[in-house]
């Protein structure tokens, strides 16, 4: 094993091609409602060297090192010890030798000519052996409990150590589509079973799969490892909010164990081998926010995206702690940084409050030089802030039981920051995406928010929130601060290779729109439909960067794109960028959400160094109404998560707008695919 960091219809927004299906359960329709933030707030090349000495890249966190996932590893710089890759990062063709794929509306993951494909593993697929085959007509919870469960998100995938070709895929099941899941559904009478259903099919997948000798295909298998979290698995709460008032509920007095996590997006692998998951539109789950009266409690509600009366699962008639008129607290035990330690299937997932509770679209790691670690992570909102958590313990070398003890406790210490940015040229920008002479470039400065001791105790930087106050709270922290509002930060992540940082903005069709807070440098353009990628030169441990943007998306045709100067008649059209990954040679990847340009959502890969920087290239389409998630890139396979294919708003199981994976009549089910090139070559070689 390699030692390296392989590392609708209506567009009825008049932008992204998402469906109202996909807005009303993926996030409770968030592009429509009033925007969240209304606060007044302003606008390593010898690391791995270092960490060998010490040993951190030995053994079994090495391997898990060597899958790039989304995010492992602690290595910056050339790490050239399995011999296989001495090229330069960035030149011409290196990783990026393919020819691109044409935009397109078809019903199927498209690759490049040369390239194979295959899936993995499908929504309802047995997970724990002796689970039933999946029956769309006869659906249990049961059976759901132990099946692949519903829209896959973050992909990690795991080296099983001493097992050539051998892995733990883990994955998101970021939420259900209950009109596409159910024949017949009721969204105004729901039935118990349907819920029951919902909340198995949420939450993450654990499942052993492995190679196949001479192609890159990858097959489920039952293992020891295999294991279902769900919405109401036990998880154990950690940081400053542990035990708090804020987190009791009637059925948790201690404010310290929550049944199940939600809509898990993205999320990264750690060095040490557990795999972290945001939550993000935890929001959507809770009914009748309207029947709280208290002006402060209700105002921080609404800062999360909380009002009404109804949800739209209407799962408070269900289970009173969906209710917000009888439990009131349960809420804020959602929107956090979950940690799985996915080989010890009886291990409880833990929730770490240290690092704030938003809508996480994910968190990824980046260890410094030093063995800090640095997990970074995105408020996916339109206005909303881009933070990082700074640890004040180092990482311990090995996978034995006290080393893994001691980093599961790494995110339970240190600083939590929010990001603060200016721009070189303020005045050159006027909303069009005229591109300042030198680029969008500028400053940063990162405003510490909460600092949380060894003891577990958080002290509050923020003057007027306790600490507990900023855990929970943390988006009314940053308005505090007056923290930069970004046009929807998703994956947020750092190169293997070289350090630097990248985060992708999806979108913000209501940037200077009416009273909405107008164009700055980071976020250039008006009514942005296509979304931008920001780089970052951190110093990861400190509070200062600087930045610039890589791309401004959309048609290259238009004026409007910019692709860091890379001529703009050779690239792929790129459009809602979203989740981020690095392959083994330093370009970056990156998968969109609600491609704004008429064709189906793809991987990209982006050269980042060298005369090619900024060359952008199509790899891959999901078919029709689909979303691209997941992705890893390693040398011999690239692995997308297929998520909610055919969603449309008059899409039914009776009406079925995509019949992918399995073709014919079948309904369409959310899966993870695998491409391998043909003649076992190295992917973009
Ligand atoms: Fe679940 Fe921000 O995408
Ligand atoms: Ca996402
Ligand atoms: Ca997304």
């Amino acid at each position: 094993m390699s030692l390296k960091p392989l590392a609708l219809f209506v567009n009825h927004d008049g932008q992204s091609s998402r469906s109202a299906t996909t807005c009303t359960y993926k996030c409770g329709n968030a592009c429509f409602h009033e925007v969240p933030n209304a606060s007044a707030g302003e606008y390593f090349g010898d690391i791995v060297a270092r960490l060998n000495r010490r040993g951190l890249l030995k053994g079994g966190a090495a391997a898990v090192l060597a899958v790039g996932a989304a995010s492992a590893l602690a290595a910056c710089g050339d790490d050239t010890t399995d011999g296989t890759d001495a090229s330069p990062s960035g030149s011409p063709g290196t990783g990026t030798g393919f020819t691109p794929v044409a935009p397109n509306t078809e019903d199927a993951v498209v690759v490049p000519e040369g390239y194979e494909q295959g899936v993995i593993i499908r929504w309802g697929d047995p997970v724990i052996e002796g689970a039933p085959q999946f029956d769309f007509e006869a659906q249990t919870a049961a059976a759901a409990a132990q099946q692949f469960g519903y829209n896959c998100d973050f992909a990690g995938l795991l080296p099983i150590e001493g097992s050539p070709d051998k892995f733990l895929l883990v994955v998101s099941h970021e939420y259900s589509t209950e009109p596409m899941m159910f024949r017949g559904y009721n969204a105004d009478a729901p039935t118990r079973e349907q819920f029951d259903i919902a909340l198995a099919s949420h939450g993450l997948s654990v499942v052993e799969v492995h190679g196949e000798s001479g192609t890159g295909k990858l097959t489920p298998a039952f293992g020891k490892y295999n294991r279902r979290i769900t919405a109401t698995t036990e998880f154990e709460v950690r940081g400053p909010a542990a035990g708090s008032d804020l987190l009791k509920t009637k059925a948790d007095p201690t404010g310290t164990k929550v049944l199940g996590t939600l809509n898990n997006c993205s999320g990264g692998v750690t060095p040490w081998g557990t795999v972290l998951s945001g939550e993000e539109n935890f929001n959507q789950y809770f009914g009748n926010a309207e029947t709280v009266t208290d002006a402060d409690a209700a105002k921080k509600l609404k800062r999360y995206g909380i009002k009404g009366a109804a949800s739209d699962r209407k799962w408070e008639t269900f289970d009173p702690r969906f209710d917000l008129a009888q439990e009131p607290n349960e809420v804020n035990r959602f929107g956090y940084v979950v940690e799985v330690n996915p080989w010890d299937a009886s291990s409880a997932p833990v929730k770490h409050t240290a690092l704030g509770r938003f809508k996480h679209e994910a968190a990824t790691i980046h260890v410094a030089g030093d063995g800090s670690v640095i997990a970074y992570s995105g408020d996916d909102e339109r206005f909303d802030y881009m933070y990082k958590f700074v640890s004040a313990k180092k990482v311990q070398s090995g996978t034995g039981a006290s080393a893994m003890r001691h980093n599961m406790t790494i995110l339970d210490e240190g600083t939590l920051y929010v990001a603060k940015l200016t721009g070189d040229h303020a005045d050159e920008i006027d909303g069009s995406g005229k591109v300042p002479a030198g680029g969008f470039t500028g400053k940063g400065q990162w405003i510490p928010l909460l600092e949380t001791g060894a003891d577990g105790k958080g002290k509050s930087l923020v003057d007027g929130m306790s600490a507990e106050d900023v855990a929970v709270f943390t988006r009314l922290a940053g308005d505090k601060v007056g923290a930069t509002k970004m046009d929807r930060p998703e994956d947020f992540e750092a190169n293997p290779k070289s350090g630097k940082v990248y985060v992708a903005l999806t979108n913000n069709s209501n940037r200077a729109k009416d009273d909405n807070p107008g164009v700055d440098e980071a976020n250039p353009r008006k009514l942005n439909k296509n979304g931008q990628v920001l780089e970052i030169d951190d110093d990861h441990t400190g509070t200062e960067f600087t930045w610039s943007l890589l791309l401004v998306c959309g048609d290259p045709a238009a004026a409007d794109t910019y692709f860091s100067g890379f001529d703009k008649s050779k690239v792929s059209p790129i459009s809602c960028p979203d989740n981020l990954a690095f392959d083994p040679y330093g370009n970056l990847w990156i998968s969109t959400d609600g491609n704004a340009l008429k064709s189906n959502d793809g991987l990209f890969s982006v050269v980042l160094d060298g005369d090619n920087r900024g060359e952008t290239k199509q790899f891959l389409t999901v078919p029709k109404g689909g979303e691209t998630c997941g992705p890893i890139i390693t040398e011999q396979r690239v692995l997308v998560c297929v998520q909610h294919p055919g969603e449309a708003d008059d899409a039914t199981p009776e009406n079925a707008s995509s019949h992918w994976p399995d073709g014919g009549t079948a309904q369409p089910r959310p899966s993870v695919a695998v491409v391998w090139k043909k003649e076992s070559g190295r992917i973009g070689m």
